[in-house]
């Protein structure tokens, strides 16, 4: 069913709803299914896989932090070629559409494993998790440099023309031209921000809360930043924007609509709430009604900043 005025397109995908669930944070939606209507959902991003099977980080892998909580889960998957002979058949009946999410840690991987999964007919589109270290250099990386972005896009857009997400780290200085590369290579859609890191140390026992050491703060916590990095890609590129990060409300989501998003992400609130991203649905309904307005469109990107021209706007200047 399509929701007047909500509706979304990514690529050639229309979608919907513009709520998609966050990557790690919503298996492949089976699990929720008791407590939330799936049809009601935009669609699932699937859990990221590699080539390869990973067990993942030592444990804890998940710490509660004020507003948020780090989690350090190490890609944890069965791999590819697992995946797509023993989990693949129970999507065909999914109720919305289903995202899969490519990582790696090198181009080629990238390139091997969106080339088997964008094969399927289950899967819709495709999001690269590019918040991974590229063994070819040093560790760094992939998105956090402008040219290793550009080449995860590019291997990627060669093995498939189903939409192609890129989802950005927040952990840069520039995420403006880091967008602007993704879309240059052919992303259809940029998804804005991933985890932010962070590290938890308990006091009693002198050592770090994870077994990793460092994790992926997310929740509440990271909103604000979220929301200015929405802000500042929205200005840089043309491709729709998923804004996600802390999104518990539906006050939230507006935010990043107004931030220049075009949908959103929600991850960790599925946690503690499996009902809000239907609860944002109807409610955003309401809010367009209520306005008199009849799209979501009408207010992406219409933060009001009272700025005369972009050269006004000096960051975070104090
Ligand atoms: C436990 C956990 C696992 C995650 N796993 C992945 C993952 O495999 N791939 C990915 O791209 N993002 C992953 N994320 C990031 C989320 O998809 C989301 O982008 C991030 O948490 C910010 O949104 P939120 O504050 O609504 O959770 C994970 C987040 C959490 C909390």
């Amino acid at each position: 069913m399509v929701s007047a005025g909500l509706s979304v397109e990514i690529g050639a995908l229309r979608l919907p709803f513009p709520t998609l669930m966050g990557s790690g944070c919503y298996g492949t939606g089976a699990e929720f299914a008791p407590f939330a209507d799936l049809s009601r959902v935009g669609a699932v991003v699937l859990k990221s896989l590699t080539r390869k099977p990973r067990l993942g980080n030592a444990m804890p892998r998940l710490v509660h932090t004020p507003a948020g909580m780090l989690n350090a889960i190490g890609l944890q998957n069965p791999g590819i070629d697992w995946y797509l002979e023993h989990e693949m058949v129970a999507l065909a009946e999914a109720p919305c559409a289903m995202i899969g999410s490519v990582a790696g840690f090198a181009v080629d991987e990238y390139e091997e494993v969106c080339a088997k999964l964008a094969a399927r007919p289950e899967i819709a589109a495709i999001e690269l998790n590019i918040s991974c270290p590229n063994v070819a250099s040093e560790g760094e990386t992939f998105a956090c440099d402008p040219r290793l972005t550009a080449a995860v896009v590019r291997a990627a857009r060669r093995v498939t023309r189903k939409p192609l997400i890129v989802k950005l780290s927040p952990n840069v200085t520039g995420i403006a031209t880091i967008a602007q590369h993704a879309e240059a290579e052919g992303a259809d859609a940029l998804a804005v921000v991933n985890t932010v890191r962070g590290m938890a140390i308990d006091v009693d026992r002198w050592q770090p809360r994870l077994g990793n050491v460092a994790g992926g703060l997310s929740g509440p916590a990271i909103r604000p930043i979220a929301v200015l990095a929405v802000y500042e890609v929205a200005r840089a590129v043309r491709v729709p924007i998923i804004g996600q990060g802390g999104i518990v409300s539906t006050a939230d989501a507006l935010e990043f609509f107004l931030a220049g998003a075009s949908a959103i992400g929600i991850g960790t609130a599925n946690f503690f709430d499996p009902r809000v991203p239907e609860r944002i649905v109807a409610e955003l309904s309401a809010y367009l009604a209520q306005r008199g307005l009849h799209d979501l469109h009408e207010i992406v990107g219409r933060a009001n900043v009272g700025f005369a021209s972009a050269e006004q706007y000096e960051g975070d200047a104090g």
